[in-house]
C-alpha cells in the first residue's frame, strides 16, 4: 500500500485545490475512531462536519445499506419503490411536517427550499412575477451552488463567481429589528440556520428564533430553518430549533440523514407550502433513490428512539464544562450546544490552522474555521472517557504554542 506522502503527493498534483485538508489518508474507521493508512489511530472530532453523528460504521445503518445494495439501488423517481413511503412519512413524523422533498446534497436542498418558497410566494401569498426576496443572514453557510454563493459574505465564498442570483437581502445575524426593516410586500421567507456552524459554531441569543418565529408568522411570510449542520441529534435536541419550542415552516435537513454512508437531504413542510411543486418543476436522478432511503430510514428510526439527543446533550454538558476551564488559558471564548462547540484560541498564539495540525499529531482531528476558531463535533457515540481526553490533547496542544 502508498504511504500517506505518497498518496497526498498524487491528491495534490492531480485534484482542484479546492480544500486544504490536514496531512492525514485515513483507511477505516469505527465509531469515533479513525485508522491511518499506517496504522496510526486518530478521535475524530469533525464527524463529516455532522454527517457522522451516529458513528463511523454505525451497525444499523450499515446493515440497513447492505440489504438494500442487494435488493434495489435505484429506480429514479419515474417509477415509486417500496423504501420511500416510510421515508416521507417517518421524516415527516420526525419534523411533524406533511410532506417531504428528498434531494442528495445539502446544497441542493437549500435550493429547494428556495424554489419553494419562491414559488408559494407568487402562488399563495400573491407577490408579483419575478419579485420575490429572501432574507439571509450574514455569515451564513448554505452551500456552494451559484445561486447560494451569490448571497454568502465570505468573500471565498463567494468572490469571482459572479454574475450573482439577485432576490436575497442579507441582514445582521442575531437581530430581529434588522429582519424587521428589511421585510417589504415581496418578502417571501427568512432562511437561517438557527445555530451558525461554519461562521464557528454561533448560537443566537435566547428568544431569538422565537421572535423570528413571531415576526414571519405575524407577516405573512416562511421561516426556514437550515438544520443541516444544527440538526439530527448535534445539539442534544432532535432539532436547533426544539431548544426553544420553535417550529419552522420548512426544515432543511441533510448530512447525518445519509447516516455518514450516502448523500441525503430533504426539506420538510406542510401541504399548504409543499403543496406547490408541480410534476417537471424539480426534481434529481437520484434524490429519493431507494439506498438513500434506506439509510434514511434506518437514521430516522435511532432518532425516534431519543438516545443520541439524550446523550449529546449529557455529553454536550461534560464537554462545555471541560471548555470553559480553559477560557484564559489560551483560549478567548467558548460557545455552543449540545456535542458542538467552537473554540476561539488567543490569535497572538496561534491559528486555528496551527492548532488543528497540533492537535493532529496528538491524535485528534478537528478543523479550523475563520482564522482562530477550533470547531468540536465528535461522533455522538464517542464515550466520555474518549470526550475527554480530547479536550485534554486540545489543552495540551494549545498549550505548546505558549510555552
Ligand atoms: C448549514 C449548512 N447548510 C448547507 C450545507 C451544504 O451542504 P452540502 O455540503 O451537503 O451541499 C452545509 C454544509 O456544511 C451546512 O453546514
Amino acid at each position: 500500500m502508498s504511504t500517506s506522502a505518497q498518496l497526498i503527493d498524487v491528491i495534490e498534483r492531480r485534484s482542484a485545490h479546492n480544500y486544504h485538508p490536514l496531512p492525514v489518508v485515513i483507511h477505516e474507521a469505527e465509531g469515533a475512531w479513525v485508522t491511518d493508512v499506517e496504522g496510526r489511530r486518530f478521535l475524530d472530532c469533525l464527524s463529516g462536519y455532522s454527517s457522522l453523528n451516529f458513528g463511523h460504521g454505525n451497525p444499523k445503518i450499515v446493515q440497513a445499506a447492505q440489504k438494500q445494495l442487494q435488493n434495489l439501488t435505484l429506480t429514479s423517481r419515474a417509477f415509486y419503490h417500496d423504501q420511500f413511503a416510510a421515508f416521507c412519512a417517518g421524516l415527516g413524523d420526525l419534523t411533524g411536517k406533511d410532506m417531504i422533498l428528498p434531494m442528495n446534497t445539502g446544497a441542493e436542498a437549500v435550493e429547494t427550499a428556495i424554489k419553494v418558497a419562491r414559488k408559494w410566494g407568487y402562488e399563495v401569498k400573491g407577490v408579483e412575477p419575478e419579485q420575490a426576496t429572501i432574507i439571509v443572514m450574514e455569515d451564513n453557510f448554505h452551500g456552494r451552488t451559484t445561486t447560494i454563493v451569490s448571497f454568502s459574505t465570505d468573500p471565498d465564498a463567494h468572490d469571482g463567481f459572479g454574475p450573482y442570483t439577485p432576490g436575497f437581502k442579507i441582514v445582521k445575524y442575531g437581530s430581529v429589528e434588522a429582519i424587521r426593516e428589511a421585510i417589504d410586500a415581496n418578502t417571501v421567507a427568512v432562511l437561517l440556520e438557527p445555530i451558525q456552524g461554519e461562521a464557528g459554531v454561533l448560537v443566537p441569543a435566547d428568544g431569538y428564533l422565537t421572535q423570528v418565529r413571531e415576526l414571519c408568522t405575524a407577516e405573512g411570510i416562511l421561516m426556514i430553518a437550515d438544520e443541516i449542520q444544527s440538526g439530527l441529534g448535534r445539539t442534544g435536541e432532535t432539532f436547533a430549533c426544539d431548544h426553544e419550542g420553535v417550529v419552522p415552516d420548512m426544515y432543511v435537513l441533510g448530512k447525518a440523514l445519509g447516516g455518514g454512508v450516502v448523500p441525503v437531504s430533504a426539506i420538510a413542510a406542510n401541504t399548504e407550502v409543499l403543496g406547490v411543486i408541480k410534476p417537471g418543476q424539480h426534481g434529481s436522478t437520484f434524490g429519493g433513490n431507494p439506498l438513500a432511503c434506506a439509510v434514511g430510514n434506518a437514521v430516522i428510526e435511532i432518532l425516534n428512539t431519543g438516545e443520541y439527543q439524550e446523550r449529546a446533550a449529557r455529553l454536550g454538558e461534560v464537554l462545555h464544562a471541560r471548555l470553559r476551564e480553559m477560557v484564559g488559558e489560551g483560549v478567548v471564548t467558548v460557545r455552543g450546544r449540545g456535542l458542538w462547540a467552537g473554540v476561539d484560541i488567543d490569535p497572538s498564539l496561534a491559528t486555528g490552522r496551527e492548532v488543528s495540525e497540533a492537535l493532529m499529531e496528538r491524535g485528534v482531528l478537528a478543523k479550523d474555521t475563520h482564522g482562530s476558531t477550533i470547531r468540536l463535533a465528535p461522533p455522538i457515540v464517542i464515550s466520555e472517557e474518549d470526550l475527554l481526553w480530547a479536550v485534554d490533547r486540545l489543552a495540551d496542544a494549545i498549550a505548546s504554542f505558549r510555552r
